[in-house]
């Protein structure tokens, strides 16, 4: 069977995807090229019959608009994987500027215990779904409609059931960038000449 066609078969084969025989590439020369990947940062908050979680993610991408749908990537190997999971549902919560402790709270930093992280980013829970935290500059409210599993994390589709617009539009957001917190800044205004 030539390469394409075992390309072909892994991509097929539903369910996780398996690890590529053939990639040579060293896992720390992987995340070091990644982490010039800038990124904006994002606390993932669940809620449900699995009860509260969150946890800070950068790996958070738009998939479609029809119909709207994001993916985010979670660690199989942290809590919040079984609660996103079994509660079915999840919120992106966009991180402005001003937001790095919350940040790097929902990242573990501080140990900070999940109750008391929800307390303190002054998290606004509406009903069962899953909390929205307090000044994100937009929180996507997701339904799971998809799962794929690839390695140590899970991919995860979700299909936005309601949105929630931060009131400031000039505040700017939260990226992380090697290794290290960031903003972002208007380099020349969109058909302004150079
Ligand atoms: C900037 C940043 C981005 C991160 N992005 C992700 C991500 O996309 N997916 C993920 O599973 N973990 C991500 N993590 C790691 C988790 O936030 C971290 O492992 C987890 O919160 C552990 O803390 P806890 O067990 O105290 O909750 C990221 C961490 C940081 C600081």
């Amino acid at each position: 069977m030539g390469q394409n066609a075992k390309a072909s078969e892994r991509l097929n084969a539903g369910g996780a995807v398996a690890p590529h025989p053939l990639s040579s590439v060293d896992a720390a020369a992987f995340r070091n090229a990644l982490s010039r990947l800038a990124a904006a940062v994002n606390v993932i908050t669940t809620d449900g019959p699995a009860g509260q979680c969150g946890v800070t993610a950068s790996a958070v991408c738009s998939v479609s608009d029809t119909p709207p749908t994001v993916l985010v990537c979670l660690n199989r190997a942290h809590r919040m994987n079984g609660f996103v999971k079994a509660n079915g549902t999840f919120c992106i919560n966009m991180l402005a500027a001003d937001q790095q402790d919350i940040a790097e709270m929902f990242a573990g930093f501080g140990r900070v215990g999940m109750a008391e992280r929800f307390i303190r980013c002054g998290a606004i829970s509406d009903m069962d779904r899953a909390p929205i935290v307090a000044n994100a500059i937009a929180a996507i409210d997701c339904d799971i409609t998809g799962i794929r599993e690839v390695g140590t994390h899970s991919v995860i589709f979700g299909t936005a059931r309601a949105i929630k617009i931060g009131k400031d539009q000039r505040k700017a957001p939260l990226v992380y960038h090697q290794r290290h917190y960031h903003t972002v800044q208007i380099l020349k205004s969109n058909g302004e000449s150079a």
